[in-house]
């Protein structure tokens, strides 16, 4: 596992946003899953930034990581609407260079199947960003989720409501349940780059760099990975030894 500390926000953006446009400059239809959350939005920035100076992203395709079950279609902080918002249209990407898992379906076990067969046969995920959770979650793999687990419906923390109810009017509105790509599905992506900033990430990052391998610390699973990328700010790089 690589770990990279950076000043801030920006340069992490920079940096990853360079991974990704050195990954596309070799492979010009890789498949980048992306992260929903504030974490990555300046990666986003920059790679519209890099595309107005003329990188090319017409052929690259861009899948989600989760996504919230019971939102209607077209519901603002449904991580489809968040994708096509901060990714898509930002970049330029039309859908159908985009995939994700559908959580308004009636049948969400089975989105969960349709979506671990559309990752495979797209061909699997190039490159995958990721956040943590304060609770140490990757995707919403929440503490204790199997390392070998693939995608499907996840109950969220208490914590993790509680992290993400900025994004809604109020706790109860948001989602006690989700869909998210398994801890083995993400195990998969080619090269896992997680982001992390603030102070309030931490000690879940420290648990999850330097900790044992333990599924309550779900993000401890990149030490397995042989091209993981850790890029942190000062502060969530502050429990470090
Ligand atoms: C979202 C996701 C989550 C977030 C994590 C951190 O797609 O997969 O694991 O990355 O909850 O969220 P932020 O970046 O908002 O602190």
């Amino acid at each position: 596992m690589e770990i990279v500390i950076v000043p801030d926000a920006t340069a992490q953006g920079e940096l990853a946003a360079g991974a990704i446009a050195d990954l596309v400059g070799r492979k010009p239809d890789a498949l980048i899953g992306v992260a929903t959350g504030s974490t990555p939005l300046p990666v986003y920035q920059a790679l519209q930034r890099r595309k107005a100076e003329g990188l090319d992203l017409d052929r690259a395709r861009i899948c989600q990581l989760d996504e919230y079950v019971g939102l209607p279609a077209g519901h603002p902080e449904s991580y489809r609407e968040v994708v096509r918002r901060e990714v898509l249209d930002r970049l330029g990407i039309s859908d159908d260079r985009f995939m994700g898992p559908d959580g308004s379906a009636e049948d969400v076990v089975r989105a969960c199947a349709d979506y671990e067969r559309t990752l495979a046969e797209a061909g699997g995920v190039d490159l995958q960003l990721l956040g943590i959770g304060t609770d140490g979650h990757i995707g919403f793999n929440e503490p204790i989720s199997s390392f070998g687990s693939r995608t499907r419906v996840k109950t969220l923390t208490r914590q993790t409501r509680v992290d993400n109810a900025r994004f809604f009017d109020s706790l109860d509105d948001v989602p006690q349940h989700v869909l998210t790509q398994g801890i083995g599905t993400i195990m998969e992506a080619r090269h896992l780059i997680l982001l992390a900033t603030g102070e309030s990430k931490a000690e879940a990052v420290a648990l999850a760099v330097e900790g044992p391998l333990a599924a309550i610390v779900p993000a401890s699973v990149l030490q397995l990975h042989p091209h993981a990328t850790v890029i942190l700010d000062e502060a969530a790089a502050g429990q470090l030894k």
